[in-house]
């Protein structure tokens, strides 16, 4: 029985891990991460540098490099996608 339990809160810690990994949040990872060194702002500056989508992912990949966190691929693309969204309009 007691095994059982053990099995049990095993089987719960590990799954609710891997849910935490799968499961990332590009706006709020940005938000934790990324306004260091500067905002938002210098995505809809009027001089600003990206000009294309994978000119963005590029430049993301970048700052993550600076920033040390070493995303997924996957998470680098969630992070391109958002900024896509909600700044840069590129068409994909
Ligand atoms: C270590 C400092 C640093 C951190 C942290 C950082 N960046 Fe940057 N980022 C820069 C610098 C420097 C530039 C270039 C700014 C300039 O040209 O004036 C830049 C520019 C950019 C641009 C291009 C803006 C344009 O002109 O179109 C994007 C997009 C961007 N960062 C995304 C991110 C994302 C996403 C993160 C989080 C993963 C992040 N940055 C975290 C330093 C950083």
């Amino acid at each position: 029985m007691k095994l059982l339990l053990l099995f049990a809160t095993l089987t719960l810690i590990f799954s609710t891990t891997v849910f935490a990994g799968e499961e990332f949040q590009a706006g709020t990872f940005h938000q934790n991460n990324c306004t260091g060194c500067h905002d938002s702002s210098v995505y809809t500056r009027k001089k600003r540098r990206v000009d294309s989508l994978p000119h963005l992912e590029s430049q993301v990949r970048m700052c993550d490099a600076n920033l040390g966190k070493k995303l997924f691929d996957t998470e680098i693309q969630s992070l391109t996608n958002y900024l896509n969204d909600n700044y840069y309009h590129f068409s994909k």
